[in-house]
């Protein structure tokens, strides 16, 4: 009982301070909630957090799976080149990153090596259209933690986009967020429900969406079309639920 007390007074806790934070945000103009989020991004982007980095260097990003002409989908702040930095498979990397003033939170970040051994360019493209990379062009793109961000149904033309610039045999490699089960967890699925109109507005615009219906609609696209689920090392419980995969083009 106590214990109940204690979580439905955290989770309302939780909640209030949400709508608050999100009631000023929606007040400040765009230029001004991107500044916000870059900053945000870059308190989060902690190259600490062992059990995350395992899950980027070990199991997503080994240098084995990453090679070629390599082009991340939502660089961010960077926080990928602690796997890729030193992986001399890849030949170039190309950053998709519509918000601009994560660019110098990027630069920043991968200054500590001084020595990588390819070429690094940000392009200010949302992965919607990628007009500036040529069609079958590229070998590895990665994505992590960015579709729950991309409005429906623009994820679909995301995935499109990247078939498009992938050469014949080319790996998208992903690790996404997805919403809780409503079977398997009726309490994080409602509690996600609820905050999510705040939740979508202080983080970007990520909302809680069963992701892999989007990967699923790619079998007839892409010659191949594999995920599994994977648990979010993250204190917030209802941020728990993602998956980890691959599509072959
Ligand atoms: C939650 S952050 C994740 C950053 C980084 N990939 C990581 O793993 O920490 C989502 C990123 O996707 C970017 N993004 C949002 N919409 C995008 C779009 N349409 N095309 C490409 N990137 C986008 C955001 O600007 C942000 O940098
Ligand atoms: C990571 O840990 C090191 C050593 O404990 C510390 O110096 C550094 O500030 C930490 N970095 C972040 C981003 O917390
Ligand atoms: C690449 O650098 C990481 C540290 O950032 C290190 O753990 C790893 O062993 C290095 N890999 C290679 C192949 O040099
Ligand atoms: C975005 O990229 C285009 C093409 O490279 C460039 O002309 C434009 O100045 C960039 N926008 C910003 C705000 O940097």
């Amino acid at each position: 009982m106590g214990r109940c007390v204690k979580i439905l007074f955290g989770s309302l806790s939780i909640i209030v301070a949400l709508i608050a934070i999100g009631i000023a945000y929606l007040k400040m103009n765009d230029l001004y909630r991107q500044k916000l989020f870059a900053r945000f991004l870059n308190k989060l982007s902690d190259p600490n957090n062992t059990a995350m980095m395992d899950i980027r260097c070990n199991q997503l990003l080994k240098h084995s799976n990453v090679k070629g002409q390599v082009l991340e989908i939502g660089s961010g702040t960077g926080i990928n080149f602690l796997c890729l930095h030193n992986n001399t498979n890849i030949q170039s990397y190309i950053g998709i990153e519509p918000n601009i003033q994560m660019y110098s939170y990027f630069y920043d970040f991968i200054k500590q090596w001084d020595k990588i051994p390819y070429e690094i360019h940000l392009l200010n493209d949302s992965a919607t259209d990628m007009h500036e990379v040529k069609s079958n062009s590229i070998d590895t793109v990665i994505m992590t933690l960015v579709l729950c961000s991309i409005p429906d149904p623009l994820p679909e033309k995301v995935l499109l986009e990247v078939h498009r610039i992938l050469k014949p045999g080319g790996k998208f490699i992903f690790f996404e967020h997805t919403s809780a089960n409503y079977e398997a967890d009726p309490f994080i699925y409602g509690f996600q429900r609820m905050i999510e109109p705040v939740w979508a507005i202080i983080g970007d615009g990520c909302r809680f969406k069963p992701i892999t219906n989007y990967f699923d609609a790619m079998k007839n696209v892409y010659s191949k079309v594999e995920y599994q689920h994977s648990d979010m090392p993250t204190p917030l419980f209802f941020i728990k639920d993602a998956v980890k995969g691959q599509l072959i083009k």
